[in-house]
């Protein structure tokens, strides 16, 4: 299975309505502390209910921890659960009439049937990954590596990017409590007005998130396949919905100049900076020394109530479908710590790959 760590090994299995989600995590550094807190509120970022037209679906995600975490200590392998507490199977079946850009057809072309509540596709497998992701998190923060992530655009609504300059970091932490973890509590209302239009219309709305890594040291990643940003795409595609990964001034620096597009270097208190940061912190795949800043984009939600077309495969025949169940509306708040985790875990693994950790 192709993988975007070199030293660290990551496995995520169950399912949305199995009896739970299982995470095994391999190659950390052992004899390191995790703050138990601090894990459960990362994990809370994600949880359904923190943030408005989420699923009605609620879960506690009691994280249970099998193997190699003794006393909130790594001793080796992490060996996680989280049992699933609220399933409702029977408001799924969807192998005879497919949602429309779910993982239905082709889950049952491909395994025979589709999985209830989306299964190993669904959302709920970011809650697995942002255990994995909430661990790095603490250890790159323990070498002053902090990488926070927000929303920059939701339901068509532009909020702050960090194409206008990277914030700090304390206006990223502050907003994860806002209604919506945008940097700039302005948009909130009109943001919260359009997600409601939309609902009341049976519909669902997408977005942007970016995310940026503080502090890192020159020369995390390599060239080619090695690369930086083939890693955190490969990590980040691995989120259901992700439908864009770009890396710093992404593809609007296609229409620029070199003379504008260029990162000028400077030395500033002796230490070799650039004037700007269009290329996000990496060169020829390589960090170098600036804000590693990543923009991720999300298709709506595919599950809405409004009707579609589909098709009825059993009868082989075209059929309308109004999708039943619970879902979220837009899921990009709950995305921000599961874009955390997948960039975070990729900074960890070149960390450890370097010796620096
Ligand atoms: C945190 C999160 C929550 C999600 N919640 C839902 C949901 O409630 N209903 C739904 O249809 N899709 C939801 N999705 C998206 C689907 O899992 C995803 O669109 C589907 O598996 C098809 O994969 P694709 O969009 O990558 O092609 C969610 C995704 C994430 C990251």
């Amino acid at each position: 299975m192709p993988s975007p760590f070199n030293k660290l090994k990551m496995e995520i299995s169950g399912g949305s309505h199995e009896k739970c989600l299982s995470l095994t995590l391999e190659g950390l550094p052992e004899g390191r502390r995790i703050d138990a807190g601090l894990l459960r509120k990362f994990l809370d970022r994600r949880k359904s209910g923190k943030y408005a037209f989420s699923t009605p679906r609620r879960e506690e995600d009691e994280v249970i921890f099998t193997e190699g975490l003794t006393d909130g200590v790594i001793t080796g392998k992490i060996k996680a659960e989280i049992p699933n507490n609220n399933t409702r199977p029977s408001d799924y079946g969807y192998s005879a009439t497919p949602r429309p850009s779910h993982a239905d057809y082709v889950a049952v072309k491909k395994y025979g049937a589709a999985p209830s509540g989306g299964g190993a596709f669904s959302g709920r497998m970011t809650a697995a990954l942002c255990i994995a992701g909430g661990i790095a998190k603490q250890l790159l923060a323990s070498h002053g590596i902090k990488v926070l992530a927000y929303i920059s655009e939701i339901a068509g609504i532009g909020c702050s990017t960090y194409d206008n300059g990277v914030p700090e970091p304390s206006v990223i932490e502050i907003c994860h409590d806002y209604a919506y973890p945008v940097t700039d509590a302005s948009k909130i209302n009109s943001v919260d007005e359009q997600l409601r239009s939309i609902a009341s219309e049976g519909d669902s709305a997408g977005g942007i998130i970016e995310c940026i890594a503080y502090n890192l040291p020159v020369g995390l990643g390599g060239p080619m396949t090695e690369g930086l940003e083939g890693r955190l795409s490969l990590s980040l595609f691995a989120i259901p919905a992700v439908k864009s990964v770009e890396s710093g001034l992404g593809r609007k620096i296609a229409s620029l100049r070199g003379s504008d597009a260029n990162d000028p270097f400077a030395y500033e208190n002796g230490k070799v900076v650039t004037l700007t940061n269009n290329s996000g912190g990496i060169n020829g795949g390589i960090s170098n020394g600036m804000p590693l800043t990543v923009r991720v984009s999300f298709r709506p939600t595919p599950s809405i109530s409004k009707e579609q077309r589909t098709v009825n495969l059993e009868k082989g025949e075209n059929d309308l479908i109004k999708v039943r169940g619970r879902h979220d509306v837009v899921f990009l708040p709950r995305a921000v710590a599961a874009v955390e985790s997948a960039v975070s875990l990729v900074i960890l693994d070149c960390m450890i790959e370097n010796n620096l950790i």
